[in-house]
């Protein structure tokens, strides 16, 4: 049985993994409207993982004795300046997204709460994966800089990126 506590805990997490899949749903359709279709497959992407990690949470509220709590949410940005603000924003988010997975985490530590710890690592260790996943990405933007050409590339690449994750992940 979730403390009161910790379900509310859980419970804010859930609103912030919608508001991820939100915002990256709202990048995803700027590129689509921009003719980025690389970019914007992976942020549809990015956007249904969000809305996975959100039903992840509903369940474990739920199946521990709790009431996960579908709320209104905050709107996301809706227009940016260039792909590169995408990314620069993805990663900040994700920096956001982990410190409040940390949060929980040492509130489940806290609580003595062993079970939701441990169904916590998940999270933890997919904040790892998806920080670096931004600064690579990142990383290369910045080295392309104005360059069209580079930025064909880039979108033909990164498309790539999210075919071959929708096809390692099971069930995907
Ligand atoms: Fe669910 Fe990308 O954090």
């Amino acid at each position: 049985m979730l403390s009161k506590s910790i379900e509310a805990a859980l419970n804010s997490q859930i609103k912030i993994e919608a508001e991820s899949s939100q915002a990256y749903l709202a990048m995803a359709v700027w590129a689509e409207v921009k003719g980025l279709e690389g970019v914007s497959s992976f942020m549809y992407d990015q956007s249904n993982e969000e809305r996975e990690h959100m039903l992840k949470l509903v369940k474990f509220v739920n199946e521990r004795g709790g009431h996960a709590h579908i709320s209104e949410l905050k709107a996301p940005s809706v227009t940016f300046k260039s792909y590169k603000e995408l990314f620069e924003k993805l990663l900040e988010h994700e920096i956001f997204v982990s410190e409040s997975i940390n949060e929980l985490v040492h509130i489940s530590l806290q609580e003595k709460d062993y079970a939701t710890h441990n169904f916590l690592q998940w999270y933890v260790a997919e904040q790892i994966e998806e920080e670096a996943m931004a600064r690579t990405i990142l990383d290369k933007v910045k080295m392309i800089g104005d360059d069209k050409g580079g930025l064909y590339l880039f979108d033909r690449d990164i498309q790539q990126l999210t075919i071959s994750s929708a096809a390692e992940t099971p069930g995907a």
